[in-house]
């Protein structure tokens, strides 16, 4: 397994390619969709500051259900147009959440996050589910932290059978 290389003192932008390669090198010969996954919310942890929570949301018979995760233990299903997740989900694009008591319907799992992202996975147009991290403090993602998760999830999307999930 190739270690996981991002160096802390380098630019955002920076530490995001870092973390995309890390990403890369993590999964590559790996085909096996929950390990990858698994690994990725881990490799999120591990190199993400100032979380609390972040892990996978998985679309599976019409709700979101919770997939591999790091954090606290979270609410296990979602509805469509529910919470920041079903929010995102539904759109089909990137919610940025300054904070979360402003945000109608957010669903609090984890009663310290303040602030939250959510990136849908879309695999050629298919909903797959979406990419949630949380964090401790308001404003915690700027435009940089979307821009580096969604390339994250970009380089997820291929390297998971999401359909053997
Ligand atoms: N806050 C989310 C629920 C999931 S947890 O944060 C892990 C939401 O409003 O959808």
């Amino acid at each position: 397994m190739k270690p996981v290389v991002v160096d802390p003192s380098a630019s955002k932008e920076v530490r995001y390619q870092d973390l995309a390669c890390s990403l890369e090198a993590l999964l590559e010969g790996e085909t096996d969709a929950l390990a990858n996954l698994a690994n990725a919310s881990g490799l999120l942890a591990q190199t993400l500051e100032r979380i609390n929570w972040c892990g996978f949301y998985l679309w599976r018979n019409d709700e979101l259900v919770l997939g591999p995760f790091q954090g606290k233990p979270a609410c296990v299903r979602i509805p469509l147009g529910q919470g920041v997740c079903g929010t995102a989900a539904q759109r089909r694009e990137t919610i940025v959440v300054a904070d979360v008591e402003a945000f109608p319907g957010h669903i609090t799992c984890d009663p310290a996050s303040r602030s939250e992202i959510v990136v849908p996975i879309l695999e050629k147009g298919e909903l797959r589910g979406v990419l949630d991290i949380d964090a401790p403090e308001k404003n915690r993602f700027d435009a940089v932290d979307r821009a580096g998760l969604e390339r994250f999830v970009q380089v997820l999307i291929p390297r998971v059978g999401w359909k053997k999930l």
